[in-house]
């Protein structure tokens, strides 16, 4: 069995143009090694190529010259999709299904015999919150609803590896805290998981290695800490619905109340962002906002992307 689950090398996406077919280069020569076990994030903003490169992995888009293997095998084989799980950018959800049937669906596609696929869906459901809405159509959802269903579906076939296009799109605070809790499971099981987001603190918490891709290319690779020394994380909790008899039993004092009277906390780390959040919703409190700070990481993206773009302007590429 291959230790690496996903090799490319000089993987290139060259995209023809409007009517006089200009290129436009996706993504340049890509060589990016991901061992099995491992979450990487791949982070960039709009535009710098990270679909381009999933789908190219996923065998959705033919890549213009290089080679890629999946799971030991080349990409786009059906050897190797049988054993991934994708959440696509825009996944595209068919209105009159219900939740369960969508996932029955997707099971089929898989192979997967009834009893199984019934066992998975029982198991999946709960682990994206979504258990109430399992016999509503999918027309009846919300963007945050529908993402869920996208994982639930993504993980449907107990995939060995995971490959998730902006996971958190159209969640709310307490979605995107749900998809870093899947995300940390899926390691815990030794799944490996490829995801993307243009928001660092999605990606910098779960992750075990981040790549900077910027304009095509791939700008940097290491864990958090490397791509930016050991710092300080702070997190901003924002909660509403606590009243000050409430706040005084909570683990944290808030730094301020806003105008319209949510409480704002600073944790020191993840933990006790997370241990405040549950003390807050164990007393009827609602989570409004959840941003981690990393000032560093964020500063450190923004002068390589600033960088880049001056390249670019001066070589006259974009
Ligand atoms: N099918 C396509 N044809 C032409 N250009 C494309 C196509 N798909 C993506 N692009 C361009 O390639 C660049 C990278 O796109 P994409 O991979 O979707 O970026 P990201 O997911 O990081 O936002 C963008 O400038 C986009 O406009
Ligand atoms: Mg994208």
């Amino acid at each position: 069995m291959s230790e690496t689950a996903i090799r490319t090398e000089g993987l290139r996406k060259v995209y023809r143009t409007g009517f006089l077919r200009r290129a436009f280069v996706g993504l340049h020569g890509l060589d990016l090694e991901i061992p099995r076990g491992e979450v990487f994030g791949l982070i960039g903003p709009n535009g710098a190529g990270k679909t381009t490169t999933l789908k190219l992995l996923m065998g959705l888009n033919s890549p213009t010259s290089g080679t890629a293997q999946i799971l030991g095998e080349p990409i786009g084989s059906m050897r190797a999709m049988a054993r991934v799980g994708f959440l696509p950018e825009r996944p595209y959800f068919y209105d009159y299904l219900t939740a369960t049937e969508f996932l029955h669906f997707y099971g089929q596609l898989h192979g997967m015999p009834r009893a199984r696929r019934i066992d998975m869906i029982d198991r999946l459901l709960p682990l994206v919150h979504m258990e109430r809405a399992r016999d509503t159509q999918l027309r009846k959802f919300s963007k945050g609803m529908l993402q869920r269903v996208g994982i639930a579906q993504a993980l449907m076939n107990d995939p060995e590896l995971v490959v998730l296009d902006e996971p958190s799109s159209g969640l709310d605070p307490m979605g995107r805290l749900l998809i870093r809790d899947i995300v940390r499971d899926l390691k815990t099981k030794g799944t490996t998981v490829l995801f993307c987001s243009h928001v660092l603190s999605d990606v910098e918490e779960v992750s075990d290695r981040v790549g900077i891709l910027i304009a095509g290319k791939l700008q940097d690779v290491g864990t958090v800490d490397e791509l930016v020394g050991k710092r300080e994380t702070t997190v901003e909790v924002t909660l509403h619905g606590l009243t000050d008899d409430l706040v005084a039993e909570l683990p944290l004092q808030p730094h301020r109340v806003s105008s319209r009277g949510h409480h704002i906390f600073e944790a020191a780390d993840h933990s006790a962002a997370r241990a405040l959040v549950a003390a807050a919703v164990e007393r009827g409190g609602e989570l409004f906002g959840y941003v981690a700070r990393r000032e560093s990481l964020e500063q450190h993206f923004m002068d390589e992307a600033t960088s880049v773009e001056r390249q670019d302007r001066e070589a006259g590429v974009r």
